[in-house]
């Protein structure tokens, strides 16, 4: 199969809506599918204010806009993804629905359709298991507002065709979007490699060197960061990023790496999830004035670089346990989290050697595992190597 006229997507979420919207912009017929008449509603309301304000920008034609809008299909009758090349599944995070899911469409399409699933969390094998042909279902991970973020993982599993991944691949860049590809292990490349912008930074905090503007200015004026991590932790909302944290933590059988914070749970907690709730690490009312960073520059670059090495020994780590090649893990962290530098290029110009004794001299003050260098990085120093 080398092109797509007709896709599927389940879910009309925040996720599926935009993914059905990048599929139409490519020119595909999409069948949007959702259980509830609500969803698909407020989908099509939003697409035509997306799209009006697409025109008013001068980006679309009002006749183009309209093209695009007429080429997506709202609709609750899921037998309407007959025909469809793929299907790109984007409903609720939960394993049993997924698969139930999965199962039916089985039913409902040809046999060269391929199934893909955004998850962010679940493995693509656990839910491939529940088809019979778990050579066509695949990890299609798109990233939050789809629309607007190029980069795409594309997740195989341990029974997926390799066709599948080429072919998916081609399609993505049809799409306009970057793909990666990653291996089927919790976190994919993003939500695993940036798992200590967010830890570190809570670390930083929990232990009382800094509070949360002067991590905050750190990361972003003096490591070009476009946004520090709790004003990010704010973006997603903490009950999310403490939600993946977790997840990524107890895939990984409790790793202390991915350890999550006590401090973000109870924000979670009381609902202090960040911009969406009016407050969170800031706070978003009217008139609030936002707290001054301590911009004293020596004290802001050791936060800068404590959370930098861990980044960049996170990055390494990926390469060692073959997540993804280093090409795509600096592609996934420029394209899909906006770093201002691929980790792999920017530990080369800190000097991989600074970027082991950091990352010992870290172990030596605590004695966690949390801190443990990653034996590739270890193998590199040993060698005189400075890059991958
Ligand atoms: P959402 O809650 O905004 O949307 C899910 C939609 O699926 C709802 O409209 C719901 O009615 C519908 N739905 C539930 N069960 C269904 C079924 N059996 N058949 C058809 N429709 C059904 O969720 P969101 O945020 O769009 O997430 C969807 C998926 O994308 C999840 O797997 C999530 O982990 C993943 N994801 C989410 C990201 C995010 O930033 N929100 C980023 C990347 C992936």
């Amino acid at each position: 199969m080398s092109e797509t006229l007709k896709i599927s997507v389940i879910g009309a979420g925040s996720m599926g809506s935009g993914i059905a919207q990048v599929a139409a912009q490519a020119g595909l017929e999409v069948c949007l599918i959702d259980t509830t008449d609500e969803a698909l509603e407020y989908a099509g309301k939003s697409y035509v204010k997306i799209f009006d304000r697409l025109v008013e920008k001068g980006k679309l034609s009002r006749e183009e806009a309209d093209k695009v809008l007429g080429r997506i299909d709202l609709t609750t009758d899921m037998s309407l993804v007959d025909g469809s090349s793929m299907v790109v599944e984007a409903i609720v995070e939960r394993l049993d629905v997924k698969q139930k899911v999965f199962a039916q469409l089985e039913s409902l399409v040809d046999e060269d359709c391929y199934l893909a699933s955004n998850t962010s969390s679940l493995s693509i094998a656990s839910i491939a298991a529940a088809c019979k042909h778990p050579e066509r279902v695949i990890g299609l991970h798109f990233f939050n507002p789809a629309p607007l973020m190029p980069l795409v993982e594309i997740v195989p599993s341990v029974s997926t065709d390799e066709n599948v991944t080429e072919t998916i691949k081609s399609w993505m860049l049809a799409w306009g979007k970057i793909p990666v590809i990653a291996k089927d292990t919790p976190g994919f490349i993003v939500n695993r490699v940036a798992r200590p912008y967010y830890g570190e930074a809570l670390r930083i905090y929990d232990e009382g060197i800094a509070d949360f503007a002067t991590i905050d200015w750190a990361m972003k004026e003096l490591g070009g960061f476009r946004m520090g991590p709790f004003e990010l932790m704010d973006y997603i909302g903490n009950d999310v990023n403490y939600a993946v944290t977790e997840s990524v933590f107890q895939s990984f059988y409790n790793d202390p790496r991915y350890k999550p914070s006590f401090t973000q749970k109870r924000l979670s907690e009381i609902g202090w999830l960040g911009r969406k709730s009016g407050k969170g690490y800031y706070d978003y009312s009217e008139g609030s004035q936002d707290p001054k960073p301590n911009t004293d520059s020596v004290h802001g670059t050791a936060i800068l670089n404590r959370v930098l090495v861990m980044l960049f020994n996170e990055a390494i780590d990926a390469v060692f346990w073959q997540v993804a090649s280093a090409e795509d893990i600096e592609l996934a962290m420029t394209k899909g989290v906006n770093y201002p530098k691929g980790l792999l290029a920017w530990a080369s110009e800190y000097g991989l050697s600074q970027v082991l004794t950091d990352m010992d001299a870290l172990y030596d003050e605590y004695r966690e595992d949390r801190y443990r260098a990653s034996a590739l990085l270890r193998r590199m120093v040993s060698e005189g190597r400075n890059s991958i």
